[in-house]
């Protein structure tokens, strides 16, 4: 946990922000996985996070926007729960730690929330949340998501959005354990293994650095497969292996990290060229990112990277600048070239993608590609962005998109034939925009095809 100082700061400003009625913010349940006692890894919910800190399961905060007071609910544990969890601090001293003066049990909240009409909650991504708002609020299961509050939503996004320096801190230390989990796995990525080893060497080193993964790990040697989330593929010769893994800090901030790299630790020809190339449009992606552009162009200034490697290679031809504006070059690369990261590995998604990351003046686009680009807003120094261009040979997209004769005069479909059996590359870093350009977050984790050969022959 932070200091309390930064919660009742976080929650004075949302209180200034959303400006009247009363904020509902649910922590999460426990989540049953097969049967109520065996439950999933608990997880905090991240809005709770930021405004209460506190990782117990069952809370529910309060910012009262009329009377100025803020509360935490929630019943107490008995001696019946204290035998199994062991001693556990009382809803009135937790309320304490995080600077809240008001506590109760549920029947207070109840008893609060009754009859209240001017009401601000997020909308629930689960249904026990949906159901619980529903009985405290007097509404309808189905209506809970209708009411949600874009004023709270919003005002939610404002502030989460610009990462503090003690939030940078605990993202930093997320990268730390991040690098651990990536260069190890690089020294375990020889022909004869396993992916699931190495994913399985990757989650013991993000529990060592005291957190879980930040999301179920990508290990693949089919990297054309975005989120492939299989592990059983065996390593062989000739492979690349796509590695997308992060971790999050005992206090639940992320990293993001991917790193590809060849089977046994040397680059042949093709997948050194591939690589290049993406490595191209994430150096180029780092070098524009500053305050005052928007993601969607620092998207369109990596995509011309992309263009003009594919251009050299023969596999796209025409201007540069038509290529990408006819979005030929997203037959390889269908997704955006980053998110916003912080609590959430995809921060605030529960908030409305076209919330967080696009607003009145920066618009989604319709074009494919472009239109997976989960962050395309105006940026400023404080937000933490991923920076993850990849280049992937989906086989049947490539013969859908030949097939229908899409992007005909910028695609040599005779050439690509070539490449349909190469798998996938994808570079991701975590950047921080700062006042006059951007940082690559955390240690430097090895990125160039010789820094990634070095390691991998240790
Ligand atoms: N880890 C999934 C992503 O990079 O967005
Ligand atoms: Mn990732
Ligand atoms: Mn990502």
């Amino acid at each position: 946990m932070f200091k309390k100082e930064t919660y009742i700061a976080r929650r004075e400003q949302l209180r200034k922000d959303v400006g009247h009625g009363i904020i509902v913010i649910p922590g999460n349940h426990e989540a049953p996985c097969n049967y109520k006692d065996n439950t999933y890894w608990f997880r905090q919910d991240s809005t709770f996070l930021y405004f209460f800190g506190l990782q117990r399961e069952d809370l529910v905060g309060v910012i009262d926007c009329d009377n100025g007071k803020d509360y935490l609910f929630a019943n107490d544990y008995d001696i019946d729960d204290i035998i199994w969890t062991g001693p556990l601090p009382s809803v009135k001293e937790l309320a304490a730690s995080v600077g809240v003066a008001n506590s109760g049990n549920l029947k207070a909240l109840a008893k609060k929330l009754a009859g209240v009409k001017d009401f601000h909650y997020i909308a629930p991504y689960r249904s026990d949340i949906r159901a619980d708002l529903a009985e405290w609020l007097g509404l309808n299961y189905n209506a809970v998501d209708r009411y949600a509050s874009m004023e709270l939503t919003l005002a939610c996004v404002k502030q989460r959005s610009i990462k503090s320096t003690e939030e940078i801190r605990e993202i930093e230390k997320a990268i730390s354990t991040a690098y651990n989990m990536h260069v190890g796995a690089m020294k375990l990525a020889m022909p004869g293994r396993y992916e699931y080893e190495l994913a399985g060497f990757m989650e013991g080193e993000a529990w060592k650095g005291n957190g879980p993964v930040s999301f179920p790990i990508i290990m693949t040697v089919h990297g054309e497969t975005l989120h492939n989330h299989g592990h059983n593929n065996k390593l062989t010769k000739g492979r690349m292996l796509v590695m997308d893994a992060g971790a999050e800090t005992a206090m639940n901030y992320c990293s993001d990290i991917t790193r590809s790299v060849p089977v046994g630790g040397k680059f042949d020809a093709r997948q050194k060229a591939i690589y290049e190339i993406v490595l191209g449009a994430n150096m180029e992606a780092i070098r524009v990112t500053k305050p005052g552009i928007t993601y969607k162009e620092v998207h369109q200034a990596a995509s011309r990277k992309l263009a003009e490697g594919y251009k050299g290679l023969g596999i796209l031809k025409g201007k540069v600048d038509d290529i990408v504006a006819a979005g030929a070059h997203s037959l390889l690369m269908p997704h955006g070239l980053g998110h916003m990261m912080g609590l959430d590995v995809h921060d605030m998604e529960n908030y409305g993608q076209i919330n967080v990351g696009y607003d009145k003046e920066t618009r989604p686009s319709e074009q494919f590609g472009l239109g997976s680009l989960r962050c395309g807003r105006r940026l400023q120094p404080g937000f933490v962005i991923t920076d993850e261009p990849g280049c992937y040979f989906i086989p049947a997209l490539i013969d859908k998109w030949k097939a229908e004769g899409k992007c005909k005069e910028f695609i040599n479909y005779r050439e690509l034939e070539k490449w349909k059996d190469f798998g996938g590359i994808r570079i991701e870093d975590d950047i921080l925009v700062t006042k006059t350009g951007c940082r690559v977050l955390g240690k430097p984790i090895p990125k160039t095809v010789k820094e990634i050969e070095e390691t991998m022959a240790k």
